[in-house]
């Protein structure tokens, strides 16, 4: 995994043999709505300016991740909430308050890709018992880490993202099962009944990793 970290985040720890051909940055959010294309401006010319500073910054690392792949750049429009990339690429955009990434990689290497990133208190116990299932939870209370329950939520997220733009498929919370190798900061994913996504979770993976109070949390679909 090849990461990037702009505006002084401290660089993280990556594995070069984890997810290799995926560029990854990490930034901070700010007021990079100057630096939209007149199209990506209408795309949010009503929001809210906290939202604009969030979706202009999730553009900016988008497009300093696509020069990785030697992409010159061009407007990153949308298909319903979905971002579109160019030809032959896959990616993800993710945001908080505070942070923001973009991962991209070649579509010859992988089918899909969901970045996430949450606040590590964001998922309280309550918001837990709706989005994960009792393995999940009964996990979590053996660990008595409760951070980890935004982890997973993340997760979740992230496999999302990434296997939403090939099915169309829209997966409830309960739909997956997660199964979490803390130590390596790694996990897989299995369907909870017969998806569209359930073949595309067989060959993936996901990664965790911890910077500035948040869960940074990867999932990537090999071909
Ligand atoms: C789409 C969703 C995952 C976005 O997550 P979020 O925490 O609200 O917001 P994030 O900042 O992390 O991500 C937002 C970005 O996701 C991307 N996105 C939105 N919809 C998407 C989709 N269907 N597929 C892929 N990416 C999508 C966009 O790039 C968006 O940023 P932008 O509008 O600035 O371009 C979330 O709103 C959602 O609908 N979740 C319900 C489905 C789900 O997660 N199920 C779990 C199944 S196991």
């Amino acid at each position: 995994m090849n990461l990037f970290c702009l505006d002084g985040i401290p660089e993280i720890h990556t594995d070069p043999a984890e997810v290799p051909g995926m560029y990854m940055v990490l930034g901070r959010v700010s007021d990079h709505t100057s630096d939209l294309t007149p199209e990506e401006h209408d795309l949010i010319r009503d929001a809210n300016p906290s939202r604009q500073n969030s979706f202009a910054t999730g553009r900016q690392l988008a497009k300093a991740a696509l020069t990785h792949l030697g992409i010159s750049l061009k407007p990153i429009l949308r298909n319903d909430r979905r971002p579109v990339w160019p030809e032959f690429v896959v990616g993800s955009i993710s945001h908080t308050d505070h942070l923001a990434v973009s991962a991209v990689a070649s579509a010859m290497r992988y089918q899909g890709i969901g970045v996430d990133v949450e606040v590590i208190s964001a998922v309280d116990e309550r918001v837990a018992n709706r989005v994960l299932d009792e393995e999940e939870r009964e996990w979590i209370d053996s660990l008595q880490l409760p951070e980890w329950r935004t982890a997973l939520f993340s997760a979740k997220e992230a496999i999302y993202k990434a296997t939403n733009p090939i099915t169309g498929e829209f997966l409830g919370f309960r739909d997956v099962t997660l199964k979490i190798d803390e130590s390596a900061l790694s996990f897989t994913a299995h369907a909870q009944k017969d998806l569209k996504a359930s073949r595309l979770l067989e060959n993936a993976r996901g990664y965790f990793h911890r910077i500035e109070g948040h869960w940074l949390t990867t999932f990537v679909i090999e071909t």
